[in-house]
């Protein structure tokens, strides 16, 4: 990978033009990269296309046109099939291309991708990324790499554009592992939260009065501070889908069972959000992961 003005003609390609993907995508592009895009529905790429991104109706076109290709997936099915499906990202890879795969995925899932890769004589990053899609719109997404140190220091520069921070974490996977750790800590997190503003409540405290004091104690972080206006509004706008949630949860559940790791409140938290999550989706309802703190309220009363 080149560095300085050069950078700038390295042609980037970007599959998954989803919440997180368009916007990363949207600053690579406002950054004067040569950007090529795919996205499963096209109608999602539509948008980025008018401001001068090419649209390939593959990943493997995409593949064979592009020096560094970011993907930005819901899940590992959605990942395998981008890469390794019928017409792939991978199967047409040139030799020398670098792979940079933000999604939020298995760290066992990464390490296949590697091997993939390195059969193709093409370099993977693991570089899941902890934010929400404002975050992301911002450029002030924290990164998490796993992978080879030298092609992820070549990397920095283009990390610059997308993070404000990038953090290399060891080999292959390492950069997912660090992902599940910073979503256990979110989950069960917000879960602790939803029952400590639901036992207030049960316990008689005036609401509004509730959740201000809550929010100036020292136990909340920042972004927990911004979810209690959901609460207070009563709106939970999907910022960080309760869906992608669970979705983790069921990632950290299947790697502890592997590395046989007991994360007892963990496996807690995750029961109410998948039932919860269940429950959106049958209602055909999209909110944000904090609405577990409505839910929690529902159950208490
Ligand atoms: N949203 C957040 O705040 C946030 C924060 C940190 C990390 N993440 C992670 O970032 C990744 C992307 O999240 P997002 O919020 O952008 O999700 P999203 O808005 O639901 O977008 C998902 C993307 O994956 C594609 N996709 C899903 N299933 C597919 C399949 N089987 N084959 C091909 N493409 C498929 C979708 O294509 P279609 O448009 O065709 O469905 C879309 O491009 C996830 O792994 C998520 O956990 C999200």
């Amino acid at each position: 990978m080149t560095t300085g003005t050069e950078q700038t003609k390295l042609r980037v390609g970007f599959i998954g033009i989803g919440g997180m993907g368009s916007r990363m995508a949207s600053r690579l592009l406002a950054a004067g990269y040569p950007l090529t895009i795919y996205n499963r529905a096209r109608e999602r790429t539509h948008a980025l296309e008018e401001r001068g991104a090419q649209v390939a109706a593959l990943p493997e076109t995409l593949a064979a046109g592009s020096d560094v290709v970011f993907s930005s997936v819901a899940d590992d099915a959605a990942i395998g099939s981008v890469m390794l499906g019928q017409g792939g990202a991978l199967t047409a890879a040139r030799p020398g291309t670098i792979f940079i795969d933000m999604s939020t995925v298995l760290p066992s899932t990464s390490r296949g991708l590697c091997a993939a890769g390195l059969e193709r004589g093409v370099a993977f990053l693991d570089a899941p990324v902890s934010g929400t899609t404002s975050t992301a719109e911002q450029g002030q997404l924290l990164i998490f790499v796993g992978g080879e140190k030298s092609v992820y220091e070549s990397c920095r520069p283009i990390f610059s554009i997308l993070g404000k921070e990038s953090f290399y974490m060891g080999p292959t996977g390492a950069g997912a592992m660090m992902k599940l750790c910073a979503n256990t800590l979110l989950g069960v997190g917000m879960q602790a939260l939803a029952e400590a503003v639901a036992f207030g409540l049960k316990g008689g405290l005036e609401r509004d009065r509730l959740l201000e004091v809550i929010g100036n104690t020292a136990v909340v972080s920042r972004s927990q501070i911004s979810k209690l206006k959901n609460v207070s509004s009563g709106a939970y706008p999907a910022e960080f889908p309760l869906r992608l949630m669970s979705k983790d949860f069921g990632l950290i559940a299947d790697t502890a069972t592997h590395l046989a790791a007991t994360m007892p409140s963990t496996a807690a938290a995750q029961r109410m959000c998948a039932m919860e999550s269940a429950r959106q989706s049958a209602a055909g309802r999209e909110e944000d992961f904090s609405s577990i703190i409505r839910a929690m309220e529902r159950i208490s009363v």
